[in-house]
């Protein structure tokens, strides 16, 4: 079975896309009062045996919060396991929602944007920096292909740190694809993959196979789908499969989100599942999945969810940052 992760996306800034996001941070919102909430968290998650932590520079203060919790608590690099991602500029100046026009994180995969922020993430980071990824390679934006993204990549690779990418969108089995293929002077540039696969979309699933045959580390995210396959989700349209859901965690004693994360961990691909939780209560909830016991017939109950991947994609990019 694989490991949980705990990703910082929600817990690093005031607005993500999440369900429920500005709840769950019961509308505390300033700087210190985060910084307080990322804290607990953390201290939970390493308390459950967490030791993989996910990060992006434009996560808000995610990279910065775990950085200082590491140092107070005096975590050694080989206690831990950091991820963090370049790629995406955090332009929300620390608002829920941004005024119109204004995005929340700009992306642009070009090598000035990846030296600077390397030397922010160095900064915040240090010696804890373990694995530097491409934060949403897709096929169309060519980082792929840009040949001094890729050699600055595997100068860092040949400092010691890993380098990957995580993908999304409809086209994720094409960019993994790719990205195995990339390599610089006969060595393989990405070991490792960060990407969606939940109860909804599986679409990834077998290039994910692929990739972990192949020797990469494969970190599934939004393995609850953003919140929508949490008890949270009361939208009518989710209704039927709400109730199967439900149906099915109360025949396990489970729980919504546990069952599906539950799913995520027995993938025989799968090295890490992140929790996206921004709460002790969500985080416990979600380490439960390690103890159900996974079976084909809880499989084959659940595999009706699947949705067409241009389905799953076009209800994601429709959520509100909150
Ligand atoms: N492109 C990328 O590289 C990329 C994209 C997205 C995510 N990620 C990484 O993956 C991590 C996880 O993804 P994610 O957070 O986007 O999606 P997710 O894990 O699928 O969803 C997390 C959401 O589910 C909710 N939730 C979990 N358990 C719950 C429970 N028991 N009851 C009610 N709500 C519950 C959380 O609520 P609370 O907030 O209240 O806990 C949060 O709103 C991120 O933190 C980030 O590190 C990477």
């Amino acid at each position: 079975m694989a490991n949980i992760g705990l990703g910082l996306a929600a817990l690093g800034r005031p607005g993500y896309i999440n369900l429920g996001h500005s709840d769950d941070l019961n509308n505390k919102h300033s700087i210190s009062a985060m910084r307080n909430n990322a804290f607990a968290t953390l201290d939970a998650a390493w308390k459950l045996g967490i030791r993989y932590f996910d990060v992006a520079r434009s996560y808000g203060r995610a990279e910065e919060f775990l950085g200082s919790w590491i140092r107070t608590r005096d975590i050694s690099p080989d206690q831990v396991t950091v991820g963090s991602k370049w790629g995406y500029t955090y332009t929300a100046a620390w608002q829920v929602q941004t005024p119109p026009g204004v995005k929340h994180e700009v992306k642009r995969h070009e090598l000035p944007v990846l030296q600077s922020q390397f030397s922010g993430t160095i900064k915040n980071l240090g010696t804890h920096l373990h694995l530097y990824q491409i934060h949403s390679a897709t096929m169309n934006s060519g980082v792929l292909e840009n040949q001094e993204v890729l050699a600055f990549l595997n100068r860092i690779r040949k400092t010691g740190i890993r380098v990957g990418l995580s993908v999304s969108g409809p086209e994720q089995s094409e960019t993994i694809e790719k990205a195995i293929s990339v390599n610089i002077d006969g060595v393989p540039l990405f070991s490792s993959v960060q990407a969606t696969w939940n109860l909804l979309e599986r679409s990834a699933g077998p290039t994910l196979a692929k990739a972990s045959r192949q020797g990469l580390t494969v970190i599934v995210k939004e393995g609850v789908a953003n919140g929508r396959l949490t008890i949270k989700n009361q939208t009518p349209e989710f209704a039927n499969q709400f109730r199967l859901l439900k149906r099915v965690a109360a025949e396990y004693e489970s729980t919504i989100d546990a069952i599906s994360l539950a799913a995520a961990l027995n993938q025989p691909w799968a090295n890490i599942v992140l929790s996206g939780a921004a709460n002790i209560d969500h985080l416990k909830s979600n380490v439960a999945a390690q103890e159900l016991r996974w079976s084909s017939a809880i499989a084959e109950k659940l595999e009706s969810l699947i949705e067409p991947p241009q389905q799953y994609w076009a209800t994601r990019s429709q959520m509100p940052w909150n």
